[in-house]
């Protein structure tokens, strides 16, 4: 099977202590895995180093079966990889909902006319067409995050990364959010401490623990 993502020996150091150590994972195309640990154990600095936003110390990544060496090598997949930060608050570029919908669209060249018209459908899918011209900042938590993650599925990218996606948002969002990501037939690496929304999601599930992952069945 043709894999997205091949992590092999990755480690990361912050000043002279590891934070992650021999961390190996496939991604097969189309699937979901799942991470999940304990706070504070590396799951969100594991997910910035598959973003291309930290930098391994040791050890290789594959996207689509190449090989990436240097952080410029991840430029020519930014439109390939949608990356929900566990914290969204400095994620947003515009001022309104609409707007920074709308951005990610006009940054691959599409017309606003056809950007407007697709941005709806995204928040209608989403069930948050009321908050079209709400000013992003003024929004909660919870809102905050269903808005970037509007952003970013709105580009429709190959893999997906998110770090706690259902963090500070209610039951009726939460279930929303899994029926959709449930609904989207991409490869998906989902960082949560949730896993009863993990076990209705992914279909292989690890443990990052003493700076390295094991896979583990939740039920
Ligand atoms: N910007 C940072 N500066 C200093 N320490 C950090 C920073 N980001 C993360 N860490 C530390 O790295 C470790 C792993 O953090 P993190 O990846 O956020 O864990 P998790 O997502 O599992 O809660 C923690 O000990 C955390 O305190
Ligand atoms: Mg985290």
């Amino acid at each position: 099977m043709s894999c997205s993502l091949n992590l092999r020996s990755i480690s990361y150091k912050k000043g002279d202590k590891y934070i992650l150590e021999d961390i190996n994972f496939d991604l097969d195309h189309k699937e979901k895995i799942a991470i999940v640990g304990q706070n504070g154990v590396g799951k969100s600095t594991l997910l910035k180093i598959i973003a291309g936003l930290k930098i391994a110390t040791n050890g290789e990544i594959e996207i689509f079966h190449n090989k990436i060496k240097y952080q410029n090598d991840f430029e020519k997949y930014r439109d390939e990889i949608g990356y929900l930060p566990q914290d969204v608050s400095s994620f947003f570029l515009c001022i309104t909902v609409i707007e920074d919908i709308m951005f990610s669209l006009l940054t691959l060249g599409i017309k606003k006319e056809e950007a407007y018209k697709k941005s709806i459908e995204m928040l209608k899918r989403l069930d948050i067409l009321y908050l079209e011209n709400r000013v992003i900042y003024d929004l909660s938590g919870g809102e905050q995050k269903i808005v970037a993650l509007a952003a970013i599925l709105i580009k429709e990218p190959k893999i997906l990364l998110l770090d706690e996606p259902t963090n500070a948002l209610d039951k009726k969002s939460e279930n929303l959010i899994l029926d959709i990501l449930n609904k989207i037939d991409k490869s998906m690496v989902i960082v949560s401490h949730d896993k009863i929304f993990i076990e209705k999601l992914a279909s292989k599930v690890y443990n990052l623990e003493n700076k390295s992952l094991t896979e583990i069945r939740l039920s």
